[in-house]
């Protein structure tokens, strides 16, 4: 049984998981309106993938016969002033994220619970690949100055991101 301070931690987690797959749909809703539909598809899979991390923490702390309480999710802000600011902003987001990722890491290792550390590791690596991927499209848009229409050439790579369900989820 998974000790009570890991419970209440992964649930944490599963708010923070479930508060960026709302922050990556309401950047989706952004780029619908301005009409950069490859950004707004990637953040659509992005949000689909952050469901996909809150309902890894959901199985697993079933799975251990822990307790799942959720809690209200904030509104995420739904104004930017270019591209380029909505991924500065979603790569400080990713940040903040991997010291969450982290944090657990480290109350699992005190608890010396290590079925969460091990759990805990696919989020470590899947941190860096958020961290790295997000990085890319800003150094895209920085190499055509973030102008409108350096945007579309942007625009069309990043419509070829699909969600690919990850296996052993229920989603
Ligand atoms: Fe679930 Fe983007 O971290």
């Amino acid at each position: 049984m998974i000790d009570i301070k890991m419970q209440k931690a992964m649930n944490a987690q599963i708010n923070a998981e479930m508060y960026s797959a709302y922050l990556y749909l309401s950047m989706a809703g952004y780029f619908e309106n301005i009409n950069l539909k490859g950004f707004a598809s990637w953040m659509r899979v992005q949000a689909m993938e952050e469901l996909t991390h809150a309902k890894r923490f959901f199985a697993f702390l079933l799975e251990r016969q822990g307790k799942v309480v959720l809690a209200e999710i904030k509104a995420p802000p739904s104004e930017w002033n270019s591209p380029l600011e909505v991924f500065e902003e979603s790569y400080k987001h990713e940040v903040v994220v991997t010291g969450l990722i982290n944090n657990l890491v480290s109350i699992a290792t005190d608890l010396k619970d290590y079925a969460s550390v091990a759990f805990l590791q696919w989020f470590v690596n899947e941190q860096v690949e958020e961290e790295s991927s997000v990085d890319g499209v800003i150094q895209s848009l920085k190499l055509v100055d973030n102008q409108a229409n350096g945007w579309f050439l942007v625009d069309k790579d990043l419509a070829a991101r699909t969600f690919i369900p990850p296996i052993g989820v229920v989603i």
